[in-house]
């Protein structure tokens, strides 16, 4: 039945297709807010991205020219060609050659040909004009392969509502997706790769809550956590049914500090005789279980009002820093978090910020905190983490050796991270060794 319609209606069929057409496109336009709230990847794939897609290809050349990256031809090609043409317009400059622009789930990219003495800074320096042009939230420019470059863009904060779902279940040993990196792909923390780190951020900025999701996230896995939190114990103590030590003050938290390099020094001791270079070399059996050392507000460890409280800031510092030298191959890592990591809080900190390769910087007081947290990297980096606005707590410039991108945890309440905690009480390892004395 269908064929003999389809046949009879052979003639008109060209008016068939162009009213269907027009149906549905006045359709998709008709619906367009309503799939852009509900189906916001449906609306990017059917209408944003076209329309998008069309106007990178249009500006192209008049953006290019704009930023400085469209390069004249030889003059005297110029000059030949006003001769020749008899008053025509001289040659058009050239501009970089660009590949197929592709649709990504919250944007697209291309590839793009550099010219003759381009460099991909060149792009890395356009790319908030491009952002402006095409207006979308962001481009990255990124180094392809020599002479190219990608040019990706995102069309709205892929970190004002992040979709990507909270990790179940235990996963690979001493790795969490903590959160969302701008790309849309999980924010994975692996100890493994890099095994210590430091958290900055001003006071509600997200530090607890990305601790919260480590955390979780470590707790149905066989390692221990370990708690140093100087103020009273008020962040880490919703833990405790699954730590295997809390120190609340300094007095503890140096007690705990020594029992843990001395525990690392046992371990030295373990993989010398076995002669093993770290405790993955060990059998399976004799492997001495992984240490996550958690430390909420560094600044209550540093900051002395006395003599004596001078020897025990400065105890605790020499610790930390070694356990930081040593821990990595003897399953001893640091989670350090704090409002401020400046030498003002101390001689040590400064050698103690060196050796934590991670780094994870939230809103910030002031340019100076940001600056020390992610170093002397990027100086986007710094301008996108100055930019983080409280509303959007959470957010973070991540940065490492291999550069640094945004992202943002997931908000894994107090509540939630209480349950966890109970839930996992019976995996905590005992640690006879790391006993500290109620003071
Ligand atoms: N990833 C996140 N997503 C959404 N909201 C968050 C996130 N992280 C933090 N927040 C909000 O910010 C508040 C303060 O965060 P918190 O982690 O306690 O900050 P800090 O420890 O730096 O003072 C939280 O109660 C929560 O409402
Ligand atoms: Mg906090």
């Amino acid at each position: 039945m269908i064929l003999a319609s389809a046949s009879s209606g052979r003639e008109t069929w060209p008016s068939w297709v162009l009213l269907v057409a027009t149906v549905l496109v006045s359709g998709l336009f008709i619906t367009g807010p309503v799939l852009r709230r509900r189906y916001p990847l449906a609306w990017w794939l059917l209408l944003g991205f076209p329309a998008t897609a069309l106007r990178v290809m249009y500006t192209w050349r008049a953006l290019m020219a704009g930023c400085g990256l469209a390069v004249s031809r030889r003059p005297a090609l110029t000059v030949v060609s006003g001769l020749v043409g008899n008053g025509a317009p001289p040659p058009q400059p050239r501009v970089p050659r660009r590949g197929l622009v592709r649709p990504t789930a919250g944007g697209f990219w291309l590839l793009v040909r550099l010219l003759p003495g381009q460099v991909p800074e060149d792009f890395v320096k356009a790319a908030p004009a491009m952002a402006e042009d095409w207006q979308v939230h962001a481009v990255r420019v990124t180094s392809w392969k020599p002479g190219t470059v990608r040019v990706a863009a995102s069309v709205c904060d892929p970190l004002a509502a992040p979709r990507v779902p909270k990790q179940r279940g235990p996963g690979r040993l001493l790795r969490v997706a903590v959160g969302v990196l701008e790309t849309g792909t999980a924010w994975v923390l692996d100890l493994r790769r890099i095994p210590h780190w430091l958290i900055v951020g001003a006071t509600r900025s997200g530090k607890s809550t990305l601790i919260n999701a480590l955390v979780a996230g470590l707790a149905p896995q066989p390692v221990a956590l370990v708690g140093i939190d100087c103020k009273g114990g008020m962040e880490l103590s919703l833990y405790e049914p699954r730590l295997s030590a809390l120190a609340t003050n300094r007095e503890q938290a140096v007690q705990l500090l020594t029992a843990l390099v001395d525990l690392t020094l046992d371990r030295m001791t373990v993989c010398r005789a076995a002669r093993v270079r770290n405790i993955w070399g060990l059998p399976d059996k004799e492997r001495p279980v992984p240490v996550v050392v958690i430390v909420d507000e560094i600044a209550e460890l540093f900051l002395v009002s006395s003599r004596n409280e001078k020897d025990e800031a400065q105890a605790a510092g020499t610790a930390l820093i070694r356990l930081a030298q040593l821990g990595a191959a003897l399953g001893v890592f640091l989670v350090v978090a704090g409002q401020r990591v400046g030498s003002d809080l101390g001689p040590g900190v400064t050698a103690l910020r060196a050796q934590l390769g991670g780094r994870v910087c939230h809103r910030v007081a002031d340019p100076g905190t940001a600056e020390m947290a992610l170093g002397d990297l990027n100086p986007d980096a710094l301008k996108a983490a100055q930019a983080i606005t409280p509303e959007q707590a959470g957010t973070a410039v991540l940065a490492s050796g291999d550069g640094w991108e945004r992202a943002r945890s997931h908000l894994i309440t107090e509540v939630e991270a209480e349950a966890v905690a109970a839930e996992y009480a019976h995996l905590t390892p005992v640690l006879s060794e790391l006993h500290v004395e109620a003071s």
